[in-house]
């Protein structure tokens, strides 16, 4: 039956019903894809998901409570048909480490589809003034970005290691080099509010040629404009700087040097912090 959606608020509370659908598809399908997973590290990656996906169903009951609405799901389409495409990924038989990569590929949609649409839903929460329920749908988004980094990073080693089975490796080459996301204190916003984390640095200074934090805060995200004002000085911007100095090999004069070139830069791009 048709629902008549005139007000934002019940726009909003639309979303989170297809998202409450969309995470509880998530629970039933993820021991699926986590049992087809050859790699052991995805095979772990999609089973932390899984623990924090079981969170998220409770998060969007949190938000129902919050909005006085009952927890109601709509079924979400776009989740089935992602779920579905997984399954086909699951039952292809590819060899070591395609399955792997097509498994990464699918379940990258689904973290897609979920960081738009929560991403959307926080700014709709933002719009209303509920503060409460846009912190529950941003505590997830940053959860579903970093499940997607995870993923990339994943892929990239596969990738790396098929290639290095294939006689291609540098002798001495560190083909299993992991750095982001063992480091549990990457997996959070650079800037509470905005969801680009702190592994997107590591991860840019590792596989996207970020040399400066000028690179992360203006061409790999977009923070360095968006939030000028929260980002003038050198001691904002430090996190960032020492995000990359794992991947980099910078010591601590390096990545206050690197933090202090910060503000320059930014005013060399036209960036005025204090008027933005
Ligand atoms: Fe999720």
């Amino acid at each position: 039956m048709p629902s008549t959606m005139s007000t934002v608020e019940d726009l909003l509370v639309e979303q989170i019903r297809d998202l409450y659908d969309a995470e509880k598809q998530l629970v039933r399908a993820l021991p699926k894809m986590a049992k087809a997973a050859n790699s052991e590290e995805l095979r772990q990656a999609i089973e932390d998901h899984l623990e924090e996906t079981t969170n998220q169903v409770s998060r969007l009951e949190q938000a129902f409570e919050q909005l006085d609405k009952p927890a109601k799901s709509k079924s979400c389409k776009a989740m089935k048909g992602l779920i579905d495409e997984g399954g086909e990924a699951i039952e292809e038989d590819a060899e070591v480490p395609i399955n792997d990569l097509a498994l990464i590929a699918a379940a990258q949609r689904v973290e897609h589809y979920e960081i738009s649409a929560y991403g959307t839903a926080r700014a709709m929460a933002e719009h209303l003034g509920e503060d409460q329920v846009a912190s529950l749908l941003e505590e997830t988004e940053v959860e579903e970005k970093a499940a997607d980094l995870k993923l990339t990073e994943i892929a990239m080693s596969l990738m790396q290691d098929a290639k290095s089975r294939g006689g291609e490796a540098e002798a001495g080459e560190d083909v299993h080099r992991r750095g982001a996301f063992e480091r549990p204190e990457l997996a959070r916003p650079i800037l509470p509010g905005h969801p680009d984390l702190l592994a997107e640095a590591a991860i840019a200074a590792r596989l996207e040629q970020a040399r400066s934090v000028a690179d992360v805060l203006l061409r790999r995200t977009r923070l360095g404009l968006v939030a000028a004002p929260q980002l003038r000085t050198a001691d904002s911007v430090a996190p960032v700087a020492e995000a990359m100095a794992g991947e980099l090999g910078w010591d601590a004069r390096r990545v206050r040097q690197e933090a202090e070139a910060w503000p320059e830069a930014a005013s060399a791009e036209g960036i005025d912090a204090a008027r933005a």
